[in-house]
């Protein structure tokens, strides 16, 4: 009985890997533009670290999480996602005694029990950014920067990203306040799960999916209209500094975000291909986080990108494929095999990327193979070429055969300048 992959835990075939790869790629540049480096936090964290800093009426926590108990009797849990671990991993080291700003990303698989879709998994990957140790607007307006050219850098299709102002401790109770009491009066056309939420967190009102629930909160009030001085003039800077720079983004007053560390600048990024997951992206300030995981009183800010759903929605390019090999080398008969596996060796150690046949197959199958595979070149070994030292070479994107053989003792640049230089060449017509 073949054993199957456990429900919404995938296996990224080759064909998308490149894709997987490729992104990786893209994010390391644009980040070390940035100045971020990188930290490799552990998959399982105790459970406490989670209910704590994502918080405990939030659906992650709530029913989302793979929690096991240890031998030793604790409660272990594989990462929901990576903000938690990160500023665990600061408090715990004391990053703010080597640096006073922190700017960290990581990328790697966190693990969340939703309902499985398209985009959405049980094991999916995230690439992160986490800023510690700077609480003024201009490093909101950053983060943004950045999430905005990576979109651009990983061609994301029809990307956008959504712009909301969640308060502080100053502003948000009483809004919060504002929000129940509105919710209360409407208590009879809330879905269960808003109606149960609406005394510990009112504020999941505004994201519900439920239509119903939608329609009956459309006159909901909004955290922009309720904000303090301060966070309303944080807010109209970030904005004011996005718009400088001419990069667009939404208002969304409605969005709330799914974890509860969140204070002032949130922000979500929609994109193309996704269905009903629509968010590639999330993320915004957690000021009081670092702090109630018991270090210092350092801001942060952050964002997470989730793999799966940049593979769903990124243009398809040619970077982003699977290689092809440069050279497919063709033997006919043993002694021509033998010549080939030396050949192939000799130049695979050159740098090139080569493939080679083997089993006695005609010119004609292998010819296929080499068509299939993509390559650039095939060289045919055979006797006459094993007598002479000299190969025939089709050139694949021409589909010809150079008019001269060349020589099999060249190295590999040499081998590549000589195959270039006859691909440059007119093709000579005879009458
Ligand atoms: P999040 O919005 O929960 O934020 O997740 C960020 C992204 O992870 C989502 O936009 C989505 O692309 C991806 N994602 C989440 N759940 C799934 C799933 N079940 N299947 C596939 N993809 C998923 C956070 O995780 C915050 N830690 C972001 C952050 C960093 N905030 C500040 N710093």
């Amino acid at each position: 009985m073949k054993i199957p992959s456990v429900k919404g835990f995938h296996d990224v075939l080759p064909d998308e890997s490149a894709r997987w790869s490729w992104i990786e790629q893209c994010v390391r540049a644009t980040v070390a533009h940035y100045g971020f480096v990188e930290i490799r936090v552990p998959i399982v964290e105790r459970t406490e670290l989670f209910s704590r800093s994502i918080g405990e009426t939030t659906d992650i926590v709530e029913k989302e999480m793979y929690t096991f108990g240890d031998r030793d009797g604790s409660s272990l849990t594989l990462r929901p996602e990576g903000t938690a671990s990160v500023v665990r991993a600061y408090v715990e080291h004391a990053l703010q005694t080597r640096e006073p700003v922190s700017k960290l990303f990581y990328l790697g698989p966190m693990f969340r029990r939703e309902r499985p879709q398209k985009g959405r998994l049980r094991q999916f990957s995230q690439v992160g950014v986490e800023i510690i140790g700077r609480d003024d607007a201009a490093i909101d307006a950053e983060v943004v920067l950045l999430l905005h050219d990576l979109l651009e850098a990983l061609r994301i299709r029809g990307a956008r990203i959504e712009l909301n102002s969640l308060g502080d401790a100053a502003c948000r109770p009483a809004y919060r306040e504002a929000l129940r009491a509105f919710g209360e009066a409407h208590r009879a056309e809330l879905c269960e799960n808003c109606a149960r939420r609406l005394e510990r967190n009112p504020l999941r009102l505004l994201d519900c999916k439920v239509p119903e629930c939608r329609q009956a909160t459309a006159g909901a009030p909004v955290m922009l209209d309720h904000l303090c001085a301060p966070c309303a003039a944080h807010f109209a800077t970030v904005r004011a500094m996005l718009a400088r720079e001419g990069v667009p983004v939404v208002l969304n007053p409605r969005m709330v975000r799914g974890l509860d560390y969140y204070v002032r600048t949130a922000f979500e990024v929609v994109a193309e291909g996704l269905g009903a997951q629509n968010a590639v992206g999330g993320g915004g300030r957690y000021d009081g986080l670092v702090k109630a995981l018991d270090g210092p009183d350092a801001a942060g800010i952050g964002f997470a990108l989730g793999i799966e759903r940049l593979v769903l929605s990124m243009e398809d390019h040619a970077d982003a494929r699977p290689g092809a090999p440069e050279l497919f080398i063709a033997p006919l008969g043993a002694a021509a095999e033998a010549e080939a596996m030396h050949l192939a060796h000799r130049w695979r150690r050159a740098g090139m990327r080569v493939e080679m046949t083997s089993g006695g197959k005609s010119l004609k199958s292998q010819m296929r193979m080499a068509d299939k595979a993509g390559a650039r070149y095939v060289l045919i070994v055979g006797d006459d070429e094993l007598a002479s030292r000299a190969l025939t070479v089709r050139d694949m994107t021409a589909k010809r055969d150079f008019p001269r053989a060349v020589d099999l003792t060249l190295s590999g640049s040499a081998l590549r300048a000589t195959l270039a230089q006859l691909a440059s060449e007119p093709v000579e017509h005879t009458a």
